[in-house]
C-alpha cells in the first residue's frame, strides 16, 4: 500500500522558487504554467523534513562539518541501490554538481585544453567548459529509432584530437537514456586508451524505471576508478536542490588531492548545516518514498506519452529510461524554435525548456518537466495541445 500522496498540490509561489516565482524574468510574462527547471513540486520524504525541523529547532546554526554518519548513509545507499562499494575516504563534498564540473575543469585541464561532451546535453556542461577558457569538443548523440545512441566511431575520432576530459551525463539529461553496461564499458575503455579522464555526472541516477538499472561507470572495473570522478547528490532524487548538497567520489588519490587543492583555493569544502542534515536523512530513510515516487513518475510518463500520441500526433516524445523530463520532438510542426516558443507562451501559456539550450541536436525539441501532480500534468498537456492546434 502506498504511504505517500504525490497528488497534493502545494503552492510554491512566494518561496523564491526559481521555477514558480521568476516567470516574468524567464518567460517575459507571469501568466504561464512553469514546467521547465528540473526540480519537483513534491515534498521530500517526511523523515527529511522531520530531521530538518529537529535541527532548526536547536536554534544555533554555526559552522558545520559533514560527519562520518552522513558519508556512511550515502555509502550504504550507493551499495544497496547501485551495487557500488565506495570507501568513505574517496568522498569530497560540494554545494552542487555544476560547481563540481567547474572545479573538475579547473583541476583536470589547463586553459586551452579540449573537453569532450555529447550534445544535446545539460547546458552548464558547455558553459563550465567555455567560462573556464577551455575548448568544447562535441561528439553529438545520434537519434536512432527514437532514442539517443553514441556514435562510437565519432567519439573515438574526437578523443584522438587530444581531449583531456570527457563530461558524461548518465542518466542522460535531456534524453532520459540510462547508458547500458556495454556502452559504459566502451566509453571507459576508449577514454583510458586515449588518456582522457571522465567526469561522470550521475545526479539523475536514482530516478530510473525498472527494468533499467543505473550503473555507476566507475563501479564496472577496478582500473576504471583511477580515471573517473563521479558526482552524486540527493538533490534530484529527493527534491532537495535548495539545500545545495552534493558529493564527489574520487577513488584515485592523486586526483583527489588535486581536487582538494582546488577546493581549498576556493574555500569550498563543506556543506551548509541543513544540507548535511537533509543529505543524511534522505539517504538513510528515503528509500520507500523513492520507490513510491518512481511508480508515480512512471505512470505520469505513460499518461503524458499516451496523451501526446493521441491528441498532438505532430509531437513525438522520446521514451525515457528514467528521469522526470520529457524530451519532445516538435520538428514535424515545421516551426522555428522562436515560433515554438511563441506558441507555447502566447497560445498555450506553458513554460518549457527550449531544445537549443542543450546545444546542437536540440533544435526543434522542447523539454517538459512532469514532476508535478497529475492534475497539473493534465493542465500542462492541455496547454501543450492548445499551443499547437
Ligand atoms: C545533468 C545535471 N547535472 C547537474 C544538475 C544540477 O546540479 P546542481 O544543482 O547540484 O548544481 C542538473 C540539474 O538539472 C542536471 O540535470
Amino acid at each position: 500500500m502506498s504511504h505517500y500522496d504525490f497528488s497534493k498540490q502545494i503552492s510554491r509561489q512566494n518561496t523564491a522558487s526559481v521555477k514558480w516565482d521568476r516567470n516574468d524574468i524567464v518567460f517575459g510574462t507571469s501568466d504561464v504554467l512553469p514546467m521547465w527547471v528540473a526540480d519537483m513540486d513534491f515534498a521530500p520524504p517526511e523523515e527529511v523534513t522531520a530531521a530538518l525541523k529537529d535541527r532548526l529547532e536547536h536554534g544555533i546554526y554555526g559552522y558545520t562539518y559533514v560527519p562520518d554518519t552522513a558519508t556512511e548513509a550515502m555509502q550504504a545507499w550507493l551499495s544497496k541501490r547501485h551495487h557500488w562499494n565506495i570507501q568513505p575516504s574517496w568522498v569530497l563534498y560540494s554545494p552542487g554538481v555544476v560547481p563540481t564540473i567547474g572545479m573538475a575543469v579547473q583541476t583536470l585541464t589547463k586553459p586551452g585544453d579540449k573537453v569532450l561532451l555529447q550534445s544535446p546535453v545539460y547546458a552548464p556542461f558547455f558553459s563550465m567548459i567555455e567560462k573556464n577558457n577551455r575548448v568544447v569538443v562535441n561528439s553529438p548523440l545520434s537519434l536512432v529509432n527514437g532514442k539517443y545512441e553514441i556514435d562510437f566511431a565519432d567519439f573515438e575520432e574526437k578523443l584522438k584530437e587530444g581531449v583531456k576530459l570527457f563530461l558524461l551525463c548518465n542518466p542522460h539529461n535531456p534524453g532520459g537514456r540510462v547508458w547500458s553496461e556495454e556502452e559504459l564499458r566502451k566509453i571507459a575503455d576508449l577514454c583510458i586508451q586515449y588518456d582522457c579522464l571522465i567526469l561522470s555526472d550521475e545526479i539523475h541516477s536514482d530516478l530510473v524505471f525498472k527494468p533499467n538499472r543505473h550503473i555507476p561507470v566507475a563501479s564496472l572495473e577496478e582500473n576504471y576508478q583511477d580515471h573517473i570522478v563521479t558526482c552524486v547528490a540527493p538533490s534530484k532524487t529527493f527534491n532537495l536542490a535548495g539545500l545545495q548538497a552534493s558529493a564527489i567520489i574520487i577513488p584515485n588519490q592523486s586526483i583527489r588531492e588535486a581536487f582538494k587543492e582546488t577546493q581549498n583555493r576556493l574555500s569550498i569544502n563543506s556543506l551548509n548545516t541543513f544540507g548535511v542534515v537533509g543529505l543524511e536523512a534522505a539517504y538513510r530513510y528515503g528509500e520507500q518514498w523513492l520507490e513510491e515516487l518512481l511508480d508515480y513518475l512512471e505512470e505520469s510518463t505513460h499518461i503524458a506519452i499516451d496523451y501526446i500520441e493521441k491528441e498532438i500526433p505532430d509531437l513525438t516524445v522520446m521514451k525515457p529510461d528514467g528521469t522526470y523530463l520529457l524530451w519532445i520532438d516538435c520538428r514535424k510542426l515545421g516551426l522555428s524554435d522562436a515560433e515554438i516558443r511563441d506558441k507555447l507562451l502566447k497560445k498555450g501559456k506553458l513554460g518549457l525548456e527550449p531544445g537549443p539550450k542543450y546545444g546542437p541536436g536540440g533544435e526543434g525539441f522542447v523539454r517538459m518537466n512532469i514532476a508535478c501532480t497529475r492534475d497539473m500534468l493534465l493542465d500542462g498537456l492541455e496547454r501543450l495541445k492548445l499551443a499547437f492546434t
